[in-house]
């Protein structure tokens, strides 16, 4: 089973993206976790390219729509989602009826180095994923203070959080797997 990782931040030392690496560490078996590094790309979503789209976004949905479930980091800008993360999803969200956001098992995580980990930024990251037609699966688990919670090495310093993100993992790679085989299982 493969699980897509999208962090919403672009900058190289990255907590959201440290974190998406964590999780992929400690991935359950049988479940491959790949980062997605594509979101830099993308134009601002644009209803008039639609008939065409740029390369950029057919691999977005190339790639959204091979995963079985995908795990989005996001930083919190300005007390929300930043606007790459939203225009990815603007993208991923058409065209409507067979987008590749739809019934697709997603879960959200987040860090900032503010005392409220971006719980307003995965609350709404949570809304308009669920909007866009995607499965939302699970809380948020909001990471704050980033700086005091990862090493040099970005490996995470708190066992807690780790035990969070597993937990995290197990329910979405649960939730991917194709009905009939989780009534069985
Ligand atoms: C434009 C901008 C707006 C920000 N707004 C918030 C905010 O509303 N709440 C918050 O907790 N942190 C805010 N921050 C701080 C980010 O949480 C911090 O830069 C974080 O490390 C970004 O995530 P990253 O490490 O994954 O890049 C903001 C940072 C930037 C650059």
């Amino acid at each position: 089973m493969k699980i897509l990782a999208v962090s919403g931040s672009l900058r190289s030392d990255s907590y959201n993206t440290q974190l998406l690496r964590e999780a992929a560490r400690l991935a359950p078996a049988g479940v491959e976790i790949e980062l997605w590094d594509g979101l830099g790309e993308l134009p601002i979503y644009d209803q008039d390219l639609e008939d065409d789209v740029p390369e950029s976004v057919r691999r977005l949905r190339r790639d959204w729509a091979a995963a079985d479930a995908i795990l989005f980091a996001t930083p919190e800008y300005n007390g929300s989602v930043p606007g790459g993360l939203k225009n990815a999803i603007d993208w991923a969200s058409r065209p409507k009826l067979e987008a590749v956001l739809r019934n697709k098992p997603v879960a959200v995580v987040g860090a900032s180095t503010g005392q409220f980990g971006a719980l307003w930024a995965q609350q709404d990251l949570k809304r308009i994923l669920g909007i866009a037609g995607a499965r939302v699966v699970g809380t948020e688990i909001p990471v704050s203070r980033a700086e005091e919670h990862f090493d040099a090495e970005g490996r995470l310093l708190d066992g807690e959080i780790f035990e969070q993100l597993r937990l995290h993992l197990t329910t979405l790679a649960s939730e991917a797997v194709p009905a009939p085989d989780r009534v069985a299982a």
